[in-house]
């Protein structure tokens, strides 16, 4: 078999066979296929799609491609969620505790932020003490004592993955359904969970920009999910604007705390309880309607708090910062940010808001780059809401003043102050996709 058939193929809109797949994955972990071969290919199925059988392919040769994660010393049914990337997503610290709170295991391998958008693990880190780096025992019996663990991914997990996304990256073939989907599937897939629940972002601060391309997306994962015997579902919601009022990630670890203690923002309180009912519906624990009011009461209770702090604890983090949050990392600098003008707040570009928050050190430019975890953004008044010329309405915090001038002149070109109000509020979520098919609300 030759890469160069392979290839000439895609390019010509055929349809791969399995062993084809099968031969680019492998030659793509064990280095036999260069760059420019792989690159070509990732072009050619940017163009000419794969259809659902060589998407399907794909992911099972990526989920085999390195360790496969043995969950089954954890009792019960395992429940794992996962983001297709978004600004201000701390929705994995909130539904993790609600659904452990609920009897639910929830053994979770989550990334670290690039680009505009943050990562859990990064998030997490910021508090004093914290390990993300567990063996795969204390990870094991982490979820058995306390039905919660968060964890960096393992260093072996889907390497094609790991190859294939680095030349996604610097080759502009990122944003590919069938690319995406294979992605994020295998990941999940060699992650072991019995139930996967999707959060399919849609918006300008997502990589699927409209709510067509977030459908084709998420019945694409939903149904290799499936195929694969985990049983999926995915939510589709907004990411037009940052989820919460803070980006930056103490900040989102302080605005974590708050909705697990009852008092977050609606729209990401609306976010993680949809989210945390799906996940307790997987598992069995009865109709839609039922796992939301478990869900809610596992915040009305305090339980869900309490399974944050145990977390916290069980895996080396100081909890008291969880009850006096000035104790976590706290910036050197707080700058107010003012409305250039009087009006409505319209719009806010999640994506130009990330980009700001990391240029004030709450993101990497590049993998490896030092986080600055006290670094952010946070908004005194929200989208929907009326400013007031030269009042305060967003905060800056840094080490770094001289970072501020260009992030400010980003975060403005990311707020739409009009002179009308909004019609009305954008919706949250715009629909779930399940085996039994797609509801668009
Ligand atoms: N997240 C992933 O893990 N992979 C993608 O391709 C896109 C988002």
């Amino acid at each position: 078999m030759r890469m160069y058939d392979i290839i000439m193929k895609k390019r010509d809109g055929g349809v791969l066979s399995d062993e084809e797949i099968g031969f680019f994955v492998d030659g793509v972990v064990d280095g036999s296929i260069p760059d420019y071969q792989s690159s070509a290919l990732l072009m050619a199925i940017y163009f000419r799609g794969l259809n659902a059988h060589e998407t399907a392919v794909l992911t099972d040769r990526m989920a085999h491609s390195g360790d496969l994660v043995d969950l089954s010393a954890i009792h019960g049914f395992k429940a794992d969620k996962h983001s297709t990337g978004g600004v201000g997503d701390k929705t994995t610290m909130i539904v993790g505790p609600i659904v452990a709170s609920c009897g639910v295991s929830v053994a979770k391998m989550s990334g670290r932020g690039l680009g505009h958008t943050g990562g859990t693990v990064d998030k997490l880190e910021s508090i004093p003490g914290f390990r993300v780096e567990l063996s795969p025992e204390e990870f094991v019996r982490t979820v058995n004592e306390v039905g919660i663990c968060v964890v960096g991914q393992s260093g072996n997990l889907a390497p094609a993955d790991k190859k294939l996304y680095a030349l996604r990256d610097v080759t502009a073939t990122v944003d590919s359904i069938p690319l995406i989907a294979a992605s994020i599937m295998s990941k999940k897939i060699a992650a072991g969970a019995d139930g996967i629940v999707l959060d399919v972002k849609v918006g300008s601060g997502a990589f699927m920009k409209t709510l067509d391309d977030a459908v084709r997306l998420a019945e694409t994962m939903v149904a290799i999910g499936e195929k694969v015997g985990r049983k999926t579902v995915a939510l589709l919601t907004n990411m037009d604007a940052p989820l919460g009022r803070a980006v930056g990630n103490a900040l989102e670890v302080r605005e974590a705390v708050e909705t697990l203690q009852g008092h977050g923002p609606a729209e990401l309180t609306t976010i993680c309880r949809a989210l945390a009912a799906n996940m307790l519906f997987l598992a069995g624990k009865g109709d839609l309607h039922h796992c939301d009011q478990l869900a809610r009461e596992a915040v009305l209770t305090g339980a869900a708090f309490e399974r944050f702090k145990m977390m916290v604890t069980a895996q080396g983090g100081d909890p008291s910062v969880l009850d006096d949050p000035e104790k976590l990392p706290q910036a050197r600098m707080l700058h107010r940010v003012r409305a250039p003008k009087s009006g409505y707040i319209t719009h806010i570009d999640a994506e130009k808001c990330g980009v700001a928050a990391a240029m004030l050190g709450a993101g990497r430019q590049k993998k490896g780059d030092p986080i600055d975890y006290a670094a952010g953004i946070t908004f005194t008044r929200e989208l929907g809401e009326q400013v007031e010329e030269s009042f305060e309405f967003a905060r800056f915090y840094t080490a770094d003043e001289g970072r501020i001038p260009e992030a400010e002149r980003l975060f403005l070109e990311a707020v739409t102050i009009s002179e009308e109000p909004l019609p009305e509020m954008p919706k949250l979520i715009f629909g779930r996709v399940s085996a039994e098919g797609t509801e668009l609300i």
